[in-house]
């Protein structure tokens, strides 16, 4: 059972304080009865009208996808660039939970469901989230062991992360390691590797949490099985 308000939210119709306003307004019926109580609770298979139009309940859906390179995680972009959502054609008005730049590409969870946005990128929640990061610099042992221990950035000290050096390639000047971070704050990866004078030159997401997405190429999705969204909820709550 759940509140009325909500339900016709969630159909995408209108905001809840303006579905609130709907009901106190006498505009919404249940079963053909009008329903002019807040509290109201409906279940599935009610039958509910807003001005005497039937309202779709949404089903909640939950993709996966590799981020491609060069694309965008807002639902429009006033360049016409390509957003990620653009690339699942579904019926459902889904969206990125959190955001990866446009050079970023990996994994990318997008949904309908708020609620289970909010658990995921909580800052009070904490999954962990692993980066490849390509350098334009040799890492130093005392920098690993700072990123190791948290740093200050401008918006606070970071949280401890993980970093496994994958290769350190002297001629080039570049380093090849795996970061793993507990937030998911603006540009946090750029942003630790700035801190130290070094840019990043190429980032991919590796996972979130158990989350991977080595057998998909780039711009490809899946529907997330219904164990693995109750299993990233449960990871990202017990990391409180
Ligand atoms: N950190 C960044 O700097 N960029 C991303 O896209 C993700 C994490």
């Amino acid at each position: 059972m759940e509140r009325l308000q909500k339900v016709i939210a969630a159909s995408g119709v209108t905001s809840r304080r303006k579905a609130e306003s709907l009901i106190l307004e006498g505009r919404v019926r249940v079963n053909g009865e009008i329903v002019t109580e807040l509290g109201t609770k409906v279940k599935k298979g009610d039958q509910i009208e807003v001005d005497n139009v039937h309202i779709q309940r949404e089903n909640k859906v939950y993709y996966v996808m590799n981020k491609p390179k060069r694309s965008i995680c807002t639902l429009t972009d006033e360049f016409d660039r390509k957003t990620v959502v653009s690339l699942i054609p579904c019926v459902e008005r889904i969206f990125p939970v959190g955001r990866l730049d446009y050079d970023t590409s990996g994994v990318l969870i997008l949904t309908n469901d708020g609620e289970f946005a909010n658990t995921i990128i909580h800052p009070r929640y904490h999954l962990p989230k692993t980066y490849d990061v390509l350098i334009d610099g040799i890492l130093k042992p005392e920098q690993i062991k700072e990123m190791e221990k948290g740093i200050l950035l401008e918006d606070g000290m970071t949280l401890p992360a993980k970093v496994r050096i994958r290769k350190k390639d002297f001629e080039h000047k570049k380093t090849k390691f795996d970061l793993t971070i507990m937030e998911g704050r603006n540009h946090q990866v750029k942003r630790m590797v700035e801190h130290f004078g070094y840019q990043v030159t190429s980032l991919h997401r590796k996972s979130i949490g158990f989350l991977k997405v080595e057998d998909l190429s780039q711009g490809d999705y899946r529907l997330l099985k219904p164990q693995e969204v109750k299993d990233l909820k449960k990871l990202a709550m017990e990391g409180k």
